[in-house]
């Protein structure tokens, strides 16, 4: 697997974008954001979606440069129009937004429709989670039916992800997570690299549990996050598109969305207006070590906290660079060629 800098796939990502009618700003955010996934091992999220966003481009479901509209706003509550502008540029608009009404309030929600595929949540919940918010953001995946309803063979929901990050140390605590049983982009990174993948995770177009990923894109469907106990993760699902598709606009169902969009829902809490400084930390030192000091089960060598792995991940990429599959560079070749744009020596 050939591995870079992240700076030698900062300029190729950015150049690409560019080429394909970005402004240089929010070319650097969208790859910022693709390039922190590569980081921290979420590659499904990585540069593999530079193809995806130049395809968008050329299909106009993804509109560079387009104006991001406020239509609704209010000291509790922020509405975002993102007009189909990349999904990273409207969240991080969203996330601006939703930082400085929350400073002022104590808390804000912004809701976005008409945004693409906004990437890693978890990047956009650390971020304000650096700062000092407790923070909570939530997608809907309206238009990629790609996972079943529990008890049903026919996709019906998007993987529907949720993120919540606390501010800890320099770190801080982020969950995110689908509340399906994988990511769509996991499924796409082993069917790049020809492998299979573990059971339990989709189904092929009868039901029956499938280990080869293609069985997904051959009319198979994902189930939901939780095995035998799946109708809580659907559950989850179903409750997170009235909130990020509902209350959005963005939409729920096949007949009321438009391509590759993203339902937004951002809750943010200015903690220093609910509990001191002090008090947070001294809990949190406390909370940390009472869950770390659990006994481990065979095999296990620590007890990790929601977001630890990624923190881990991070720090060995940024020393050792970025691999990418080989399925992911040629890809990635294919376009900087496209464009013109010259590859790294
Ligand atoms: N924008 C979209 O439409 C969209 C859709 C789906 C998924 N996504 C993104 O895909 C990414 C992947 O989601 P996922 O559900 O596959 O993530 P995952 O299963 O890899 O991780 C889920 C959570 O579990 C934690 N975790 C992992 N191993 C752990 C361990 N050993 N101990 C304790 N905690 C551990 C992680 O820190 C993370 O918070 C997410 O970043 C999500 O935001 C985005």
């Amino acid at each position: 697997m050939p591995t870079f800098s992240i700076a030698t796939l900062h300029r190729l990502g950015c150049e690409i974008l560019q080429k394909a009618g970005t402004n240089t700003d929010d070319a650097n955010i969208v790859v910022d954001e693709l390039l922190d996934a590569n980081l921290v091992g979420h590659d499904s999220h990585g540069v593999i979606r530079l193809k995806q966003y130049v395809d968008s481009i050329g299909a106009g479901e993804i509109k560079p440069g387009a104006e991001i509209q406020t239509v609704l706003s209010t000291p509790g509550i922020t509405v975002i129009d993102g007009n189909f502008n990349f999904g990273q540029v409207v969240a991080a608009r969203a996330l601006e937004r939703g930082q400085e009404e929350a400073s002022k309030n104590g808390t804000h929600t912004v809701l976005c429709r008409n945004t693409n595929h906004v990437g890693r949540l978890g990047s956009y919940t650390r971020k304000a989670a650096m700062e000092g918010f407790a923070t909570l953001m939530a997608v809907n995946g309206p238009a990629n039916f790609s996972v079943i309803p529990w008890g049903g063979l026919d996709p019906r929901l998007g993987t529907n992800p949720i993120s919540m990050a606390a501010p800890w140390k320099e770190d801080p605590l982020v969950l995110d997570m689908t509340t399906s049983a994988t990511a769509e982009g996991k499924i796409r990174v082993a069917t790049q690299a020809g492998e299979s993948i573990p059971e339990g995770l989709i189904v092929d177009e009868l039901g029956n549990s499938a280990t080869d990923p293609n069985a997904f894109y051959q009319g198979g469907a994902i189930l939901p996050l939780g095995g035998a106990l799946g109708f809580k993760g659907y559950g989850l699902g179903v409750m997170l598109d009235i909130f990020c598709g509902v209350l959005s606009g963005a939409g729920v169902a096949r007949e009321d969305v438009t391509p590759s969009s993203n339902g937004v829902w951002l809750q943010i809490i200015d903690i220093n207006q609910v509990v001191s400084d002090h008090d947070y930390e001294s809990m949190m030192n406390k909370y940390v070590e009472w869950i770390k000091s659990s006994r481990t089960a065979p095999g296990v060598e620590e007890i990790l906290l929601p977001g630890e792995i990624e923190s881990q991940r991070r720090a060995h990429h940024n020393e050792k660079g970025i691999s990418l599959s080989d399925g992911t560079w040629n890809q990635m070749k294919e376009l900087a060629d496209s464009f013109h744009v010259a590859l790294p020596d």
